[in-house]
């Protein structure tokens, strides 16, 4: 962990009040061990700061970007999913047919966790070199205890590169697994007492998941975890209105969920029910743009009632096999039309709320010396391209990573 003083700089605060993005012009940041020290006029930096300075040249300075929602961890891929939907089959279909998320099921709990780790490892190097520097992960391709366990331990050894944060989920309420076929209060039994005990004893995971759908689990069924979650003081958080209007976001809401995701069909009955909880919208628009759908989420709706939108990459090798936080940005704008202050506060500040975390998500003292230095001359520049990496340094709990050669050391 480095002291020092980044001057010259525009920063992008994300802070809610004042100018677009918070901007501060040509300011200086101090950054001490892990935390922001001091922000303020680069000519009045306080003198008994004698840290190692950058000067910026202008350049702009982010909170380190968050992904509030992935499936990083799988075994296998879906490439035959992928080739099967372009020639006309559904996402629904395959899933009835025993195919989707249950495949990539087979495959993870056929795979070590050491390879799952290794394959981990590669996704989300593509994520921090990118500037993410917290991201979430979430279990659900193991649906038995053992697999789910080895799903979560393996988020738990990326979190140990101390280079990005990891926040782990548990989504045991993915999809029904195949032993549980005639038997799903049985599956949702397993959940409740055998996994979710076992979990939260092992402090493997920080909230719980789950996907309620016609393809998932009901509104009944949900309910049922998300009342064992709270009872282990866990927080809850829902795939919801993805595929049809199961009511699934004022359920997140009636338990104070962090979030509800997706939420293509949100009713303004659900809007309004996510507004009170304090409930954050996360959409994702890299599964709307695979699954080639068609109804786009409420934004004005969203907006009209004042629900925080984060936006993730719900990086899974099904409906949003995504790489880059980065495209996302873009998607959210051309095709959630999102402005770009919007999708920049949806990874940085909303995305820290969708994921709990008060350290992190916008650039004020006292905060996580979490920021990404860019190497664009405007704000939206952010946004507007498509591909590209114009990344100068990351700076993770307070230590500086350059980028030099496409690689950030
Ligand atoms: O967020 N909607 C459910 N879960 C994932 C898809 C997982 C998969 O297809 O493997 C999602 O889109
Ligand atoms: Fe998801």
């Amino acid at each position: 962990m480095s002291n020092h003083i980044w001057t010259d700089v525009n920063l992008l605060t994300m802070q809610e009040d004042g100018e677009a993005y918070g901007l501060l012009q040509d300011v200086a940041l101090v950054q001490e061990s892990d935390y922001i020290a001091w922000i303020g006029p680069k000519d009045d930096i306080p003198n008994h700061y004698d840290y190692e300075m950058t000067y910026c040249d202008g350049g702009y300075m982010t909170p380190g970007l968050i992904d509030p929602h992935t499936h990083l961890i799988y075994g296998g891929n879906r490439i035959d999913e992928f080739e099967k939907r372009l020639k006309g089959t559904s996402y629904e279909e395959i899933a009835k047919e025993g195919g989707g998320i249950l495949s990539t099921v087979t495959a993870t709990r056929e795979t070590t966790e050491n390879d799952l780790l290794q394959s981990a490892k590669k996704r989300l190097a593509n994520f921090r070199a990118e500037g993410v520097t917290t991201i979430e992960i979430k279990s659900g391709y193991g649906l038995d205890t053992k697999t789910e366990i080895k799903m979560l331990s393996v988020a738990k050894k990326l979190n140990l590169s101390n280079k990005i944060d990891i926040i782990p989920t548990f989504l045991g309420a993915h999809t029904l697994p195949p032993e549980f076929r005639d038997n799903r209060t049985g599956y949702i039994g397993l959940i409740i007492n055998d996994m979710l005990p076992k979990i939260t004893d092992l402090r493997l995971a920080k909230a719980v998941d789950g996907f309620c759908e016609n393809i998932g689990f009901s509104y009944e069924e949900i309910e049922r975890v998300f009342i064992a979650a709270k009872s282990y003081g866990l927080d809850v958080k829902l795939h919801a209105e993805q595929l049809s209007d199961q009511n699934g976001a004022a359920l997140a809401a009636k338990y104070g969920a962090l979030s509800a995701d997706h939420l293509e069909h949100l009713s303004e009955a659900g809007i309004i029910a996510m507004k009170e909880a304090g409930t954050v919208a996360v959409l994702l628009p890299g599964a709307y743009y695979t699954l080639r759908d068609t109804k786009l989420p409420p934004m004005e709706l969203l907006r009209k009632y004042g629900v925080p939108m984060a936006i993730g990459s719900d990086c899974n090798p099904g409906s949003s096999p995504v790489l880059s936080l980065k495209l996302m940005v873009n998607m959210a704008c051309t095709i959630f039309r999102l402005t770009p202050e919007e999708a920049l506060a949806g990874v940085t500040r909303n995305a820290a709320r969708a994921l709990g975390l008060k350290d992190r998500g916008v650039l004020k003292e006292g905060l996580n010396a979490d920021m990404v230095l860019w190497d664009i001359e405007h704000p939206a520049e952010l946004a507007y391209h498509i591909g590209g990496n114009p990344i100068r340094a990351v700076v993770k709990n307070g230590k500086i990573f350059t980028q030099k050669n496409g690689d950030l050391n």
